[in-house]
């Protein structure tokens, strides 16, 4: 059994002005109040575990301890099988330091084209954790599959979304109305399941 969230103030743990913003949207029914971790001056502690999960509940974990509050955190990216994984929980570097996402995008299709593999499919996960400041954590991974296609398409959402294509539609998540996307994509698959469990 999960433990329910019965505080009235939970902290984001980011600096990701997007992220803070849809997730405060995502909580927006449960009236909480939603502090980020910038507006604390709570630092972003650096990422080093291996998987979505593991950077999840260390970012959740620092804030919570930071502030005294409950955190959330979410670390997300896009794995690509073909490439063994890649970018993964890597895929904000890819961008470099300019956070440069059509390098990013470019990098990819360079290196599934010297991959010689055909298989194109790739998935974006959402690992959130809410961490409580007596060190209890409940996780939850969201998924959603698709196809890579090349050049990208579309410029409405951010990162990797004009070269992901979500199955059973045929266009990209970069040309998909934002809605449309919220209510499929691998955020959403965690926070139902964070919602389910914990509100
Ligand atoms: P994080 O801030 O370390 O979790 O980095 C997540 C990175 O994964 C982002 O910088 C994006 O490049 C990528 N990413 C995560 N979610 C999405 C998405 O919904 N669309 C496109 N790219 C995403």
């Amino acid at each position: 059994m999960a433990r329910k969230f019965a505080e009235d103030r939970l902290v984001i743990a980011s600096h990701n002005a997007g992220k803070v913003r849809e997730i405060g949207a995502l909580l927006a029914p449960f009236s909480v109040e939603v502090i980020s971790a910038g507006q604390l001056d709570i630092e972003e502690p650096e990422e080093t575990e291996t998987t979505f999960t593991g950077n999840a509940a260390l970012k959740a974990h620092f804030s919570a301890k930071a502030s005294g509050l409950p955190a959330l955190s979410d670390d997300s990216g896009l794995v690509v099988p073909a490439l063994n994984g890649d970018p993964g929980i890597y895929s904000a570097r890819w961008g470099g330091p300019e956070k440069d996402f059509n390098l990013a995008m470019r990098k990819v299709e360079e290196a599934l084209q010297s991959s010689g593999s055909d298989d194109r499919s790739a998935y974006f996960i959402c690992a959130l954790c809410l961490a409580w400041p007596d060190g209890h954590e409940e996780i939850f991974e969201g998924r959603v599959d698709g196809t890579l296609v090349w050049p990208g398409r579309g410029d409405r959402g951010f990162g990797y979304d004009p070269i992901f294509v979500p199955d059973g539609f045929d266009i990209t998540f970069g040309e998909m109305d934002p809605d449309a996307k919220h209510g499929m994509s691998h955020r959403a698959d965690a926070f139902n399941q964070l919602v389910d469990a914990c509100f």
